[in-house]
C-alpha cells in the first residue's frame, strides 16, 4: 500500500468463548421452582425462543471469557500479542469498576508493547458501537490489527425472583480481528442512542462509600423494550445499506442480537429476508448482551454457513436505549 491508497477495515478473523456449565429451560425451571418462582419451558420457547444458556462458575469473570474467544479469533486471523495495537471490550459487566476490563485481557493474552485498551459501555450494542470505533481507527491508520471483543457475566446481576428476566440472560464472550486492508470490509456503520428511554432497561446500583447504593440487579420493561427494538432495528439496517449504496437483497446473512427470535422474525420479515438468511443462537445461548452478535458470527463461520466474500448485516439494540449496525463484506 502508498500512502495515498485508501485504507479499510476487514474481518480477519473470529472466535468465541462459553463457560461449561449449560442450563436448559427445564434445569432453570427446576431452580427457580426451589424459591417458588413459577415458569415453563413452554413459556420460555414460545415467547422467546431461548431453550439454554450458559452460567460462569464463581470466580470466572467477563476477562476470562473474553481471553478465550480473543485467543479463538488471533488463531483464526493468524496473529499474535505483539501485532494487536487496539483492545476494545464491550461489556456491561466488567470485572471491577476500573481498570478496564480489556486492560485486564491485553495483560492475560499478554500484549506488552503499549497498545491502546478501552472498554466500551452501550449495553447490547456495545459490539455494535465497539466495531463502529475500531472501524473508524483502522481506517484512520491509528491501527493495523484491532481485537474487538464483547464478554459478558449476565448471570451475576439477574434477579432470580423475577421471571420475566431472569429466564432470558446467559454468559459468553465473542471476538473478532479487524484488520487493515486495501479492499472494505466494513462498508458502513450507524450508531444510535435515545437517553429518554434509560428507565426501561436498566441495572440502577451503584458503589458508594464501601456501599451498594441502590439495586444491583437487572431491571426491564420487555413489552417497552420489545416494541422499540423492533422499530430501529429496521431503521438502522435501512441506514447502513443506504449509506454503502446497498440494498437489502444483498444480505447473505443477517446476524442480529439474539435477545428473542420474535423480535429477528419481525426484523427479517420487514427487510423481506427469509430466515435462513438469518443466524440464530438465542436457543442455544439465550442473551448475552454484548456477547451475542460476536458470539452469532462465530458460530456462523465455523459451521461453514458464512463464507468469504458474503455481506453480513449486524445488528444490535439494547439498554441506553442503544441501536445500530454494521454492514460488511466478510
Ligand atoms: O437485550 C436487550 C433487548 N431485550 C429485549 O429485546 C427483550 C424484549 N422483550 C421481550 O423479549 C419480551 O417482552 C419478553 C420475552 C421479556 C416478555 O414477553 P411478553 O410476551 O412481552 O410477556 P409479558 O411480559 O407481557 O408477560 C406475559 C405473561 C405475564 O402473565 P400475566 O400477567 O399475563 O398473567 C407474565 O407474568 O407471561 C408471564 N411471564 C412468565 N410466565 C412464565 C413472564 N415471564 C414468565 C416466565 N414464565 N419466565
Amino acid at each position: 500500500m502508498t500512502s495515498t491508497d485508501k485504507i479499510y477495515s476487514r474481518l480477519a478473523g473470529t472466535g468465541s468463548a462459553l463457560p461449561p456449565l449449560r442450563l436448559t429451560n427445564a434445569d432453570l425451571v427446576a431452580r427457580l421452582a426451589e424459591r417458588g418462582v413459577e415458569s415453563s419451558d413452554d413459556w420460555i420457547v414460545e415467547r422467546t425462543g431461548i431453550r439454554a444458556r450458559h452460567f460462569v462458575a464463581p470466580g470466572v469473570n467477563s476477562s476470562d471469557l473474553a481471553t478465550g474467544a480473543a485467543r479463538h479469533a488471533m488463531e483464526a486471523a493468524g496473529v499474535g500479542p505483539q501485532d494487536i495495537d487496539l483492545v476494545i471490550v464491550a461489556t456491561s459487566t466488567p470485572d471491577m469498576v476500573f481498570p478496564s476490563t480489556a486492560c485486564i485481557v491485553q495483560r492475560k493474552l499478554g500484549i506488552t508493547h503499549g497498545a491502546p485498551a478501552f472498554d466500551v459501555q452501550a449495553v447490547c450494542s456495545g459490539f455494535i458501537y465497539a466495531m463502529t470505533i475500531a472501524d473508524a481507527m483502522v481506517r484512520a491508520g491509528t491501527a493495523r490489527h484491532a481485537l474487538v471483543i464483547g464478554a459478558e457475566v449476565f448471570s451475576r446481576i439477574l434477579d432470580f425472583d423475577d421471571r420475566g428476566t431472569c429466564v432470558l440472560f446467559g454468559d459468553g464472550a465473542g471476538a473478532v480481528v479487524l484488520s487493515a486492508s486495501p479492499t472494505p470490509g466494513i462498508l458502513a456503520t450507524d450508531i444510535h442512542a435515545d437517553g429518554s428511554h434509560v428507565d426501561i432497561l436498566c441495572v440502577p446500583g451503584t458503589v458508594s462509600g464501601g456501599q451498594i447504593l441502590g439495586d444491583p440487579l437487572l431491571k426491564m420493561d420487555g413489552q417497552a423494550v420489545f416494541k422499540l427494538a423492533v422499530g430501529v432495528l429496521e431503521d438502522t439496517a435501512r441506514a447502513s445499506l443506504a449509506k454503502a449504496g446497498r440494498v437489502a437483497a444483498d444480505i447473505d446473512w443477517l446476524i442480529p442480537h439474539q435477545a428473542n427470535i420474535r423480535i429477528m422474525q419481525s426484523t427479517a420479515r420487514k427487510l423481506k429476508l427469509p430466515m435462513d438468511k438469518v443466524i440464530v443462537t438465542v436457543d442455544s445461548h439465550g442473551n448475552t448482551s454484548a456477547a451475542s452478535i460476536p458470539l452469532a458470527l462465530d458460530v456462523g463461520v465455523r459451521s461453514g454457513k458464512i463464507q468469504r466474500g458474503q455481506t453480513l448485516m449486524l445488528e444490535g439494540v439494547g439498554g441506553g436505549f442503544t441501536w445500530g449496525s454494521v454492514l460488511l463484506d466478510y
